[in-house]
């Protein structure tokens, strides 16, 4: 039986606990635009279906990170902040740019979860199938991003690049402090 490196664990609930968190917060950027300068009921009815998994997600590290007496990242309220701006103002900047911001972090998830998912032994049986089944949402998330218009042409790849480069940083930081 393939038993899972304590201190790996340790890193991989405390970052998706903090990533969950800021997925909530990106979302709650989005909408919080939504509701004042960039009126989208279609958009909106969207994020508000995406955040309900976020919130089931972040609920159950929650429930860990208590459980197994993990500290919580110290940088929650950095997350917190950077989170809310960078939902707020890819929805500014539009719907494409709104969905390519789901669509971009979700890639990156996609891969840091994958990689969790390779690394979690038979004595975690649950984390790792909890982990299997957030993956499926988050990639289900960014297929609804691409469906209403998430682009990568033009300047946008250069916005998904930074996204994705942040999200990383955000991740490797996460894992250890
Ligand atoms: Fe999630
Ligand atoms: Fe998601």
């Amino acid at each position: 039986m393939k038993k899972t490196d304590k201190k790996l664990l340790e890193e991989f609930i405390r970052v998706d606990h903090a990533g969950e968190r800021g997925a909530i917060k990106i979302y709650e950027g989005q909408l919080l635009a939504l509701k004042t300068i960039m009126k989208n009921d279609e958009l909106k009815e969207k994020i508000e279906e995406m955040k309900v998994h976020e919130q089931e997600h972040a609920d159950f590290f929650d429930k860990e990170i208590k459980k197994r007496n993990i500290k919580p990242t110290k940088f929650l309220p950095l997350w917190d902040l950077l989170g809310i701006g960078l939902g707020f103002s890819s929805t500014i900047l539009g719907n494409k740019a709104a969905m390519l911001c789901t669509a971009s972090v979700e890639e990156v998830i996609d891969e840091h979860y994958q990689n969790q998912i390779n690394k979690i032994g038979d004595d975690e049986k649950n984390l790792k199938n909890k982990i299997i089944k957030f993956r499926e949402d988050e990639l289900h998330h960014k297929d609804i991003a691409y469906k209403n218009g998430a682009s990568k042409e033009g300047l946008y790849s250069i916005m998904d690049k930074i996204i994705k480069t942040s999200s990383r940083i955000a991740i490797t930081i996460s894992e250890k402090i």
